[in-house]
């Protein structure tokens, strides 16, 4: 059985990816480690900030004694891209409202999304148009190998969920943007058809499954 370190401590990505890649793969993750890597997203692209995540922890679990046992490093960076904001909040969808001020790491969901709202409070529903974008960079983990080499090695996978932003948030489920994105052929949030429905639409469940084709 693989064993593949999540590299994200946010428990709804770890959720979702655990149960979409299936028994088959044992998932750990930042959650199973005290170890707190904070490795700064300076990346203008999501492959760029997911490359940044695998090796970095690719190469400490290279070097530390670590149990977790892991053989692959799978890093998760994604985001919402809405057409009349010309692409944004993009890769700084987690700190949307924090760019504001200046305000350094991520900020709550319910700000990100309230500002995104305001943002769009005068546009109309034809004109909502949006995606959520997933990129997965797999890294391996060799002890012995440089950050470089880890970065050479890294393969990416990436997957598109094209919808709409919702006129008003509804919904308890997913997490981020869920409650305000409606996927294309619906009429309800991510955050009201949950994570079954979810998981079968999901930019992260493309790029898994285009991760799994190849694994297979
Ligand atoms: P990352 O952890 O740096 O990749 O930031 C991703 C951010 O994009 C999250 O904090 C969410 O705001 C947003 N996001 C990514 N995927 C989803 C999703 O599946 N649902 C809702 N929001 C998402």
């Amino acid at each position: 059985m693989r064993t593949v370190f999540l590299a994200t401590g946010n428990s709804h990505k770890i959720g979702e990816i655990r149960s979409l890649l299936g028994p088959d793969y044992s998932i750990v993750s930042q959650r199973d480690t005290s170890a707190a890597l904070n490795p700064e997203e300076t990346g203008t692209t999501f492959a760029e900030n997911a490359r940044i995540k695998a090796v970095t922890w690719a190469a400490f679990l290279g070097i530390e004694v670590c149990d977790l046992g892991a053989q692959w490093v799978l890093a998760d960076d994604s985001g919402l891209e809405v057409d009349v904001l010309k692409g944004a909040p993009g890769v700084h969808s987690a700190r949307f409202a924090a760019l504001d001020d200046g305000r350094p790491g991520n900020s709550p969901d319910a700000e990100n999304t309230a500002k995104l709202m305001r943002l769009l409070a005068a546009v109309p529903a034809e004109q909502r148009t949006a995606r959520f974008r997933c990129t997965l960079a797999l890294t391996p983990v060799r002890p012995g190998s440089s950050p470089d080499e880890l970065a050479q090695e890294t393969r990416f996978f990436d997957g598109t969920c094209e919808g709409r932003i919702a006129l008003e948030a509804a919904g308890s489920g997913g997490f981020g943007y869920d409650p305000v994105f409606i996927p294309a052929g619906y009429e309800v949030s991510f955050a009201e058809l949950g994570e079954t429905v979810k998981n079968q639409l999901s930019h992260r469940a493309k790029a898994l499954e285009r991760l799994k084709n190849e694994w297979r």
